[in-house]
């Protein structure tokens, strides 16, 4: 007998007080610290939003240029952990490399068991300004490349790009990866965020929390939708037309479009908007718009399908994120550590509050097996 009380998926379970985001998922609506993201999108830096994460607060401009500053400086990466990286395998997961160099930067902070709030601060920084550091490195790495050195007077997102393409970054594609960053910086009690906070709730250091996040964000469910979506919008386009392979795949095979449904959103995804204008304006830069031309219409035909209509699925943040991150260059499994590089943020400001009000996660299954049965020896099975 199922409880009463069981929601499968904990659809709809609050598991704690929360000042960081709200998503109004019946309305479109997503705000951070009381500010909304269209705003966020469209005036921020993503070094404000960590700020904005981290204090609840927007910054005064000397305490920005601090700030800026402080993650600079933080980029560089200990050589020991750049050398653990070059002996991982080259065809490794970016995901999986991520996930392992999280876990060894760990086991060279010699603080890392110190989980008092000034440590916590100290490590969700070093942790910010090394995620984009060890995502350039290894995409580099696994080329054979050597590694690109940070530079203190760059801003994150331009420092990502120089350090992944070792060229002066572009401006256009600089503002198009902190949209990007921005974006995808918090939202509510999501999987990966909700990892961290269990994993904290035990006592357990950040390192442990945020390598456990990693691991929940991967999958193409959740964080890894950006790339399972590029992977689909390149198989679409090999298609005969986008109504052929929407007849047959989704319609016939009843496969999932991935990008597009949310546990959350029951209305249009306000990420999803902005970064669908953030691609067309890359793509008529590019002269380049195959791939964005087969995301419009797969999403217009599911817009136009009764099925999707009927479940209210509409393109969420990944979808159209997979063309702008394409557009500016991010290899597709590249796409979810970029992910990762973002919602370090989130996963950082909520290890923070789940330790000022802890509370151990611990829920309920409902035990659905056997319950008298006897142990038979060996000899006798
Ligand atoms: C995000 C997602 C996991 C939400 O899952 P959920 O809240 O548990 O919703 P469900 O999986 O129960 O789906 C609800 C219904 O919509 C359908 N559905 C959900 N997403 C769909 C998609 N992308 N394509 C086709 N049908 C979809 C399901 O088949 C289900 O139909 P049913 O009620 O007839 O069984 C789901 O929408 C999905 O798999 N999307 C694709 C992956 C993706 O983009 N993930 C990133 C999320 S930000």
């Amino acid at each position: 007998m199922v409880p009463e009380e069981q929601k499968k998926g904990l659809e709809g379970v609050v598991i704690a007080d929360t000042r960081l985001s709200k998503v109004m998922g019946d309305i479109g609506k997503l705000i951070y610290c009381g500010y909304d993201i269209n705003d966020l999108a469209e005036h921020a830096t993503f070094e404000e939003v960590v700020f904005l994460l981290w204090n609840t607060r927007l910054p005064n401009r000397a305490e920005l240029d601090q700030f800026k500053a402080e993650l600079a400086a933080n980029m560089a990466l200990p050589p020991s952990l750049l050398e653990t990286m070059k002996r991982f395998p080259k065809d490794a997961h970016p995901m999986g490399v991520l996930r392992s160099a999280v876990s060894v930067l760990g086991l060279h902070d010699p603080a890392a068991e110190d989980s008092s709030p000034a440590a916590n601060v100290r490590k969700a920084m070093l942790l910010t300004a090394k995620i984009p550091t060890i995502i350039a490195a290894w995409a580099r790495i696994r080329d054979g490349q050597e590694p690109v050195e940070p530079r203190r007077e760059l801003g994150l997102a331009a420092n990502f790009l120089y350090m992944l393409k070792g060229t002066e970054p572009d401006s256009v594609e600089v503002d198009a990866i902190n949209v990007y960053l921005v974006l995808l910086a918090d939202h509510g009690m999501n999987a990966s965020t909700f990892t961290s906070r269990v994993v904290t709730s035990t006592d357990a250091d950040m390192y442990s929390a945020i390598t456990a996040a990693i691991g929940s964000l991967k999958g193409p469910k959740h964080g890894g939708a950006n790339e399972a979506a590029m992977v689909m919008f390149n198989e679409v386009s090999q298609a005969s037309s986008v109504e052929q392979w929407f007849e047959q795949e989704v319609k016939g095979k009843g496969r999932r479009i991935m990008g597009i449904g949310h546990r959350v959103y029951k209305a249009p995804d306000p990420r999803a908007g902005i970064l669908k204008a953030h691609a067309m304006a890359l793509c008529e830069r590019s002269q380049n718009c195959g791939l964005i031309d087969v995301a419009r219409q797969l999403e217009d035909l599911a817009r136009a399908d009764s099925y999707f209509i009927e479940r209210k699925l509409f393109p969420n943040v990944d979808y159209y994120s997979a063309i702008v991150l394409d557009a500016v260059g991010i290899s597709t499994d590249m796409m979810t550590p970029l992910f990762a590089m973002s919602r370090i943020a989130g996963w950082s400001a909520h290890i923070i509050e789940q330790w000022a009000d802890n509370r151990l996660i611990r829920p309920r299954g409902n035990y659905i097996g056997d319950t008298d049965r006897r142990y038979v020896p060996l000899s006798e099975r």
